[in-house]
Formats: structure tokens, sequence, C-alpha cells
């Protein structure tokens, strides 16, 4: 195969901190790729749905004659993976080393394979929540049910919650949607995520739900500086403690801070956890005064206030 020259390669990337930091390296970023390439490349994830989906859309998008790679670690399952495709898509190749695996496929001139249709679905929303109606998609966070920890936190939100409101790392939208609804007075809630496609299926779940008109959405990464410095009287977050497979709370630290420095002087910040979490640390660096208000065998639900400004 050729060596692909950096100007030649277009990225499609939809975390925020990650399409920055492509574009920074002089990259060619998209949200979304919608040009023919005589070549692709897929980076496969540890969700086979959302691996199918993209390989469908890139092989739509892939010229005749053109190739499309594959590439993914041995922990994901990629082996198997590849057998799967196999069976729908002749593999013309493929190496592995240092526990990762490439294959690849050739899309011929006449007559190529076709994806099957279920693979385009898995690149769309659709409901794939078990006896819930909200849009969601493979891949992004707790994709195939309600996540348990935020459904916790809905049901012990505070009687009074007014003013500026955040909702830091609001995934498809389900806790914002449980905010909207309890405080029907409520006139500003800022959703933050770096996941575009979460964001995107938020504002598809809160259209459905008609409750857009007092929400905003921002496609914002939270491992950076804080959105709106001396904002909001109240940030509601379930943050994230994953960085792929790898626990790693210095990222729910980081929203800890950056909530601290986006609330007013007198705003709280209210969060729910898994109980083994460590944050009552950073809570007690950045607040002056933290409390328990619900705890669960699995969960707790931590309120912060009085930021200290440094
Ligand atoms: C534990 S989930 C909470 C999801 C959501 N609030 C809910 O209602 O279930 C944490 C969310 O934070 C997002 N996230 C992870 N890293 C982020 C970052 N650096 N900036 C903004 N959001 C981030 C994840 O994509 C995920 O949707």
């Amino acid at each position: 195969m050729d060596t692909v020259r950096k100007e030649k390669l277009i990225c499609e990337q939809t975390i925020k901190g990650d399409f920055d930091e492509l574009k920074r390296a002089g990259f060619q970023t998209v949200t979304r790729l919608e040009e023919k390439a005589d070549m692709g490349m897929c980076l496969l994830t540890k969700h086979k749905k959302e691996n199918y989906g993209n390989i469908a859309r890139a092989w739509d998008l892939l010229s005749p004659g053109g190739t499309l790679l594959c590439a993914g670690s041995n922990d994901i399952g990629v082996k198997s993976f590849e057998k799967n495709v196999r069976k729908e898509i002749p593999v013309s190749g493929n190496m592995h080393k240092n526990h990762c695996r490439v294959f690849w496929m050739k899309k011929e001139e006449v007559n190529p394979a076709l994806c099957p249709e279920e693979w385009s679905s898995f690149n769309r929303p659709g409901k794939y929540i078990k006896d819930a109606d909200y849009f969601t998609r493979p891949g992004i966070f707790c994709w195939e049910k309600v996540d348990k920890g935020s459904a916790f936190l809905a049901e012990n939100l505070p009687r009074k919650v007014k003013g500026k409101v955040a909702d830091f790392g609001s995934g498809w939208g389900y806790l914002s949607h449980h905010i909207l609804e309890k405080y029907p007075e409520l006139n500003e809630l800022d959703l933050y995520e770096d996941e575009l496609l979460a964001l995107d299926v938020s504002r598809q779940n809160l259209e459905q739900l008609k409750l857009t008109e007092r929400a905003k959405f921002h496609w914002y990464d939270l491992a950076g500086d804080p959105p709106r410095p001396d904002h909001y009287n109240w940030i509601i977050s379930n943050p994230p403690f994953h960085r792929s497979a790898r626990t790693d709370v210095s990222l729910g630290i980081k929203f800890i801070e950056n909530a601290a420095r986006s609330l007013k002087r007198s705003g709280s910040l209210l969060l729910v956890a898994n109980r083994q979490l460590p944050y009552e640390k950073a809570l007690g660096e950045y607040f002056k005064k933290t409390e328990r208000l619900a705890e669960s065998p699995e969960y707790k639900i931590l309120l912060a206030t009085v930021p200290i400004k440094r």
C-alpha cells in the first residue's frame, strides 16, 4: 500500500478534545466525512455495532477499486470481529503485531460486495433502550440502558434548583430531561458534552419531549478550561470515570475543578458517583462545604457548596 501524505488525509472525529488535537497537529479534521475516497481507515472501538456502522458508511464512501483498512487491539476481540466481517465482505489481507490487528478489504470495481442494511442502521440514532422512548446510538455512553447512577440522581434531585443550571457530561440527555421536567420554572439549562454524536441525540430526545426551548447544547471538552466562569447557580453532573477501558478519576476531578470555576460564589455542585470513587478530597479542595445527600449500596450523591475561587 502507498504511503498516505498528511495533506491527503481527512480525519473524522466527534470527540471535541481529540478533534481539537488533530486540528492542532495540522490534520484536516471533520465531524462527518461526506467525500468519496480511494482509501479509508476505521479505528475499531470496543462496541461491535458502532464498528459495523462505521464500516458500512466508510464502505459507501469508498470509490470502486479502493481499499478499506480496519485496525483494532486484541482486547476488543478484533480477531473474531474480522471473522464476522469476512462473512459479508471478502477480506483481502491482515497483519497482527503488538497485540493489535489490521485487516483490509478491496472494493471491487464491478459488483462490489455490499454491507448488510443492518450495519448501516447502527450508524444512525435508534431506540435501543428497552422500555424507554429515548434515541441513542451504538458507541455513546450507556446507549443500551439508562445509567443507574444517573437514574439514582434523577430520583434524588433536590426540591429546589433554580437560576442558571448546567449538566456537565450530558450524554444522550437522560439527566437533562429529568432536570427540565422536575423544575419547570428553570429557564436556562446548558448541556455540555464532548461526544458530538451523544449531544446530537440529546437534542433529538429533548425535542421529542418538547423541552428544547429551555436547553442549550454545547459540544465542549470539560477536560480543558471552564466553559463560563462565575456563571452558574447549579451544576449537576454524573462525571465520567473511564478513559477507554481504564478507570480514571482525574477526569472527574477536572469536572469538579471546572464546576467550581464555572459556578457563582453562591453556586452549588450536585454530583452522583460510584461509592468507591474518591471525589471527596477534590471537593474539599475546590469547595468549602460538602455533604452526602443520599446513598445506595452502589452510589452516593454529593452536594458541594461555596466554591473556593482561586
Ligand atoms: C457518566 S456519563 C453521564 C451521562 C449523562 N449525564 C446521563 O444522563 O446518563 C458522563 C458523560 O461525560 C462525557 N464526557 C467524557 N469526557 C468528557 C469531557 N472531557 N468533556 C465533556 N464531556 C465528557 C461522556 O461522553 C458521557 O456522556
